[in-house]
């Protein structure tokens, strides 16, 4: 079987894609005799060289934009070229979080309070506050604010929305971050994430030493139970396949979600690698079941 990983792209999580595609590369080789690690600038050239390529299996390492907005997804669909995680329609859906949200809200899903920002004279209507501002369709903390007041909210939204079209204005949850990995029917143990300054931001998801992760999150075996049930119904309601997590924080004992990601960070250090661990599945194991896995039959 000829597994081509695709990594680097051109949205702002690249460098985080090629180190993803590296680690993955490296460890498929333990099972897989040809494993090709290709690094791609934008959607076309990767289009072209995946028909050019003609592999098997394409293992899509790509995170943010058309490698995981179901772009690319919908292309080898139209190619015949079967791929590792989401469809277009899941991998679509979680990369708008306000479409996410209202899905998942319609469902009994505990998710905050949110709404969509395009202007700044949709901030005038707020009438909650703290908020969390952040991007609608970006990752990695990038553009994550908070705001205590209108003032501070006007001034946040209007630089944001220079370099994002839509944000969404959420209710700011103070609890336990936590997060999820799911994988067909399994769901791995759940991490809780301690930044040990500030919150979860780039910073402190990329530098190593600043976050501390507690697998398994100490939890009641009630409050476990129900954060496992909400982040499979999140996991089916998206419609995802393959690995898939889902983060949320935990307040008052209720696992609200804050979204999915059908792109997650797979470096050895990323966090869908460590609740595998946590679920005795080493790396090697975790991306070969990656490639094997299939619901589409
Ligand atoms: N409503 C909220 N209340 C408090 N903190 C929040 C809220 N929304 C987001 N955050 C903080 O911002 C971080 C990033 O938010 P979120 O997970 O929604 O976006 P992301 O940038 O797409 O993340 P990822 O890197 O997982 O793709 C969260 O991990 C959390 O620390
Ligand atoms: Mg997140």
């Amino acid at each position: 079987m000829k597994i081509l990983v695709v990594c680097g792209g051109d949205s702002s999580e690249k460098e985080v894609s090629l180190k993803t595609g590296e680690a993955i590369s490296n460890a498929l080789r333990a099972n897989f005799d040809s494993v090709e690690c290709f690094v791609c600038n934008d959607k076309r050239h990767c289009v072209r060289s995946i028909i050019e390529k003609k592999p098997d299996k394409v293992f899509i390492a790509l995170h943010g934009s058309w490698g995981e907005n179901g772009e690319l997804q919908a292309a080898l669909d139209m190619l015949g070229i079967p791929y590792t995680g989401s469809n277009f329609e899941a991998s679509a859906l979680a990369m708008n979080k306000f479409a996410t949200k209202s899905i998942i809200k319609n469902l009994g899903i505990p998710s905050a309070k949110g709404v969509l920002i395009k202007n700044i004279e949709d901030v005038e209507k707020l009438n909650y506050y703290p908020i969390c501002l952040k991007p609608n369709k970006e990752g990695s903390s990038v553009g994550v604010e908070f705001a205590d007041n209108k003032k501070q909210a006007k001034e946040k939204a209007e630089y944001l929305l220079e370099r994002f079209s839509e944000l969404i204005a959420e209710e700011k949850l103070i609890g336990k971050e936590m997060t999820a990995t799911v994988m067909g029917n399994e769901v791995f143990p759940i991490i809780e994430i301690r930044p040990k300054k500030g919150f979860y931001d780039y910073k402190n998801k990329y530098t190593k030493g600043s976050t501390e992760y507690i697998v398994p999150a100490p939890l009641d075996e009630r409050v476990e139970d129900l954060c496992r049930a909400v982040v499979k119904k999140t996991y089916d309601a998206v419609g995802c396949s393959g690995c898939a997590r889902v983060d949320f924080i935990l307040k008052n004992n209720v696992p609200y979600v804050l979204e999915v990601n059908t792109m997650p960070g797979m470096t050895q250090t990323s966090l869908v690698p460590k609740s595998a661990k946590a679920a005795g599945i080493n790396f090697e194991e975790l991306v070969k079941r990656m490639v094997e896995f299939d619901d589409r039959l």
